[in-house]
């Protein structure tokens, strides 16, 4: 069933130029963008993004590094988008991840790992009313 996920692709992305390789292998799956902006957030906008995660510990440094530059964020449709696009980042640390996945491939790092996507269909409609609020 086509639905749609919430991708970020984090500011290691952006600072490392990794943005095209990571959204073409989007595209090469077969996964079509329907929404994509560049955007830097503050503090608040992390909370509400990661309310599932605030009280951890690992919180605070994450918090850091998703405001400490731009990102870029999109909505990508398709047949099990979620799912799908979970399996193309691979697990989330890099160094775990499989070779193959955007993490496994390209990161070394439990915390820099390059992409977020929505872990649920609920996660995604949350996710995506809070960054694209006028994409229905
Ligand atoms: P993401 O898929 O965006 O969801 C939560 C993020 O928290 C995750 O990717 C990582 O960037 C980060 N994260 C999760 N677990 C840890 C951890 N143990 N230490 C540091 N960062 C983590």
């Amino acid at each position: 069933m086509s639905e749609r996920t919430l991708i970020l692709l984090k500011p290691d992305a952006v600072r490392r130029g990794l943005v095209g390789e990571i959204l073409s292998r989007y595209e090469r799956k077969g996964l079509a963008l329907v929404a994509l902006e560049f955007r830097t957030i503050d503090a608040g906008t992390a909370d509400e993004h990661y309310a599932e995660h605030v009280d951890k510990d690992f919180y605070p440094p994450l918090r850091d590094f998703v405001t400490s530059g731009p990102m870029v964020a999109g909505v990508l449709e398709g047949d099990q988008a979620v799912e799908v696009v979970r399996a193309l980042n691979g697990a989330t640390d890099g160094r775990k991840a499989a070779p193959g996945t955007i993490r496994g491939d390209l990161a070394l790092s439990n915390r820099e790992n390059l992409v977020h996507g929505s872990d649920s269909p609920e996660s995604a409609a949350r996710e995506i009313a809070l960054w694209f609020p006028k994409l229905s």
